[in-house]
């Protein structure tokens, strides 16, 4: 299956199937990129016998391979200056290709290379966890972590291709395929309802990697974030739906701490309960569609925020939630929900709105 993500200046294949490691140097000049180096960076999570079934389709003397350990901690300045060095160390040119195969830390550090690399060197992004290949891999923003943050540092760069094999999520954890189906789930939400109806009818055979159902719903989702993106590439007004979730999401994640229990994904469904339940206190979802976004969120059991937080933890949500990029004032905007596929931007909140909404979702 395959798509095309067109902005102002990128045109692009997204490419979803299964077993495509073999064919990755077909592909490549298939859609036109004709380099005569190539340097794969890869995640030292994916199996090596998937690197070698791309490698060894490659002249042996055109490619370099790096193995990495990616991770919050290392989404970071020295990693994309290591890749650097060796771009120049072996005199690589803007006509040739950078290919990162691994999760979304690996795509996001190996685009923010590729664009700074000469302002900009060919990159063909491999995204190898459900999350990336229905989501980061698509869209053009990289980054990597700062002093200041997470994602503070990086710039807006569209690959030249994206090629996702599905074979790769077979050695995937349970909980980072959660994860990527938490932004499956948001991408429904904000755009399709029969989308959603497919998923609900549909999610026990997905994340138990049935190969049709779970192709058709990373294809599905890329078709959303690729019509998003191509709307408003640089994120000034509509890509924000993208953000569905994420201002509760991200506040939860940070007030747990990162990488103690709870993972993006994991919060991500939380935040799309905490959305849809304060839309609905709201007046502003339709209740038919309220209860059943909700009945979905307790059959995958990610809707009770009493098993993660304590009533003492609210202030610091709260002072995490008022972090966002987003807000203007002092108020804390959230994407809501009208009705499933119907969202609404910029609804702000005064802060003693949302401390009294999270008191009656917390004991
Ligand atoms: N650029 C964007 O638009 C965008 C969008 C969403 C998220 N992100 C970023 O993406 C990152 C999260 O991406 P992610 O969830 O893919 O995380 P990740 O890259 O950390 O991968 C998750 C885990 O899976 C491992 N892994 C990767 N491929 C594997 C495989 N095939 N088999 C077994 N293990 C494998 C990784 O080593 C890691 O431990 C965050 O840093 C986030 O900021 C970027
Ligand atoms: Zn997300």
């Amino acid at each position: 299956m395959k798509l095309k993500v067109k902005t102002n200046i990128s045109n692009y294949s997204v490419i979803v199937g299964n077993n495509l490691c073999p064919k990755i140097n077909n592909i490549i000049l298939n859609e036109g990129i004709y380099s005569q180096k190539f340097l794969l960076i890869y995640d030292s999570k994916v199996p090596s016998q998937m690197i070698k079934s791309i490698i060894s389709k490659f002249n042996k003397k055109k490619i370099e391979k790096k193995k990495i350990i990616f991770n919050e901690k290392s989404k970071n300045l020295k990693t994309v200056s290591s890749i650097v060095k060796i771009l120049e160390k072996k005199n690589f040119s803007r006509n040739d290709c950078l290919i990162s195969v691994g999760g979304g830390i690996c795509g996001d550090v190996c685009g923010f290379a590729s664009s700074i690399f000469k302002r900009g060197l060919n990159f063909v992004n491999v995204p190898t966890t459900l999350l990336s290949q229905v989501d980061s891999a698509i869209g053009g923003k990289t980054g990597i972590n700062s002093l200041s943050g997470k994602n503070m540092i990086g710039s807006f760069y569209q690959p030249a291709l994206v090629i996702s094999d599905i074979n790769f999520l077979k050695s995937l954890p349970k909980k980072e395929m959660i994860c990527g189906y938490a932004e499956i789930l948001k991408h429904s939400l904000i755009k399709n309802e029969i989308f959603f109806n497919f998923l609900k009818k549909n999610f026990i055979k997905i994340l138990n990697h049935n190969r049709k159902f779970l192709e058709k719903a990373i294809y599905k989702s890329c078709l959303i974030k690729k019509e998003v993106v191509e709307k408003d590439e640089k994120e000034k007004n509509t890509r924000k739906v993208l953000n569905l979730g994420h201002t509760f999401a991200h506040a939860y994640e940070a007030t747990i701490g990162y990488n103690k229990g709870l993972n993006h994904g994991e919060a991500v469904l939380l935040g799309i309960m905490s959305a849809v339940e304060f839309g609905k206190q709201k007046n502003i979802l339709k209740k038919n569609d309220y209860k059943k976004i909700i009945e979905h969120l307790k059959k995958l059991n990610y809707f009770n925020l009493n098993k993660y937080f304590k009533s003492k933890d609210i202030p610091r949500i709260i002072f995490y939630m008022k972090q966002d990029k987003k807000n203007k004032d002092s108020k804390i905007n959230l994407i809501l929900l009208k009705r499933i596929g119907k969202p609404i931007l910029n609804k702000s909140f005064e802060e003693k709105k949302i401390r009294s909404f999270l008191r009656g979702l917390i004991d």
